[in-house]
C-alpha cells in the first residue's frame, strides 16, 4: 500500500521503518523537507537528525505534510506533536479527505503552571489539553469531517506498537476507537500485520478520551518499573 506517515519524530520513525520492512511504499510528511534535512542536532527527545536517520533507511520519500498525505492511498498515520496536530492537519484537509487517519498523538502541553506539579525523573509532567470532556482525536475528526479518524497506538511506545512481541511475547492489548467501522477494520488489519493478536475495539471515537488520559498512567507505570521514559511494556485486558 501507499501509506503516509506525517511526522519525523521517534514514534513516526518506528512506523516508517516497519512499514518499509513490510513492503509498503512510505511517504513521510514534515513541515519543510529542506529544513528537516538540514538539521544537524538531535531533536528534543534525543533522536538523531532526520537526514542521518534517512540515510540509514533507504526507500523512504520525504515530502511536505500535504504532499505526503496526497501521495497516500487509503492510510495516513498522524505523528505530529499533539499540541500542533489540529492546526497542521486542518491546513491539509483536502489531501486527507476520504482517507483513514490513524492518530497516536497525545495532547501534551509541556510548559504550564500547575497548582500541584507532578515531579518526574525528567522534569514536571506535561498536562493534557484537551482532557475529560474532549480529546485530540475528536478535535481532529471535527476539523476534518471528510477524513476517517481512528485513535489507536497511543497507549504504548511506538517501538512496541510496531513490534508487540518485544514484550510478553506479544500477549498484551491494543485499542482502537473510531466512528468509522470500515476505517477501524483497516487499522485492525494493519495492527495484525505488525503482529498484534489482541485488538480491543472500544467503540466510538469519544473513547479517545480514555486512551489519551491513560498517557499519565503509562508514565507512572514506567516510573514504577524504573524505566523513566520510553517504557517497554504493555497492558493486558484480562477477561
Ligand atoms: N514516541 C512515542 O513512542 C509515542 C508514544 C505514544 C504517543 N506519542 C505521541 O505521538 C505524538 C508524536 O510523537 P513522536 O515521538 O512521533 O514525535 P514528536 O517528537 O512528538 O513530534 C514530532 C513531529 O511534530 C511536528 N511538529 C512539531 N511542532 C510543530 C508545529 N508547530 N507545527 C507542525 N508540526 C509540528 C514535527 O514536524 P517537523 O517534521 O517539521 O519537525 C515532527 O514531524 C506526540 O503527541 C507524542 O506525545 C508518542
Amino acid at each position: 500500500m501507499k501509506i503516509a506517515v506525517l511526522g519525523t519524530g521517534g514514534g513516526a520513525r518506528e512506523h516508517t521503518a516497519k512499514l518499509v520492512e513490510l513492503g509498503h511504499e512510505v511517504f513521510v510528511g514534515t513541515r519543510d523537507p529542506e529544513a528537516t534535512l538540514a538539521r544537524t542536532e538531535p531533536d528534543m527527545m534525543g533522536n538523531a537528525p532526520y537526514g542521518q536517520w534517512l540515510a540509514d533507511h533507504p526507500g523512504v520519500t520525504l515530502l511536505s505534510f500535504g504532499d505526503a498525505a496526497a501521495a497516500a492511498g487509503e492510510v495516513v498515520i498522524n505523528g505530529i506533536d499533539g499540541h500542533n496536530a489540529v492546526a497542521a492537519l486542518t491546513g491539509i484537509a483536502t489531501s486527507l479527505s476520504g482517507k483513514t487517519l490513524i492518530d497516536y498523538a497525545v495532547p501534551f502541553v509541556y510548559q504550564h503552571e500547575a497548582e500541584h506539579p507532578w515531579p518526574t525523573p525528567w522534569g514536571v509532567m506535561p498536562k493534557l489539553d484537551p482532557c475529560d470532556t474532549d480529546s485530540l482525536g475528536e478535535r481532529i475528526q471535527r476539523a476534518l469531517p471528510e477524513a476517517k479518524v481512528v485513535k489507536s497506538f497511543v497507549t504504548q511506545e511506538q517501538s512496541t506498537v510496531v513490534n508487540p512481541k518485544a514484550v510478553g511475547d506479544g500477549d498484551h492489548t491494543m485499542f482502537v476507537a473510531s466512528d468509522h467501522d470500515d476505517a477501524k477494520r483497516t487499522v485492525t488489519e494493519l495492527l495484525q500485520s505488525y503482529g498484534w493478536t489482541d485488538i480491543l475495539d472500544l467503540g466510538p471515537l469519544v473513547c479517545s478520551r480514555g486512551m489519551e488520559m491513560y498517557a499519565h498512567m503509562h508514565s507512572a507505570i514506567g516510573f514504577g518499573l524504573g524505566q523513566q521514559f520510553g517504557g517497554h511494556f504493555g497492558v493486558k485486558v484480562v477477561r
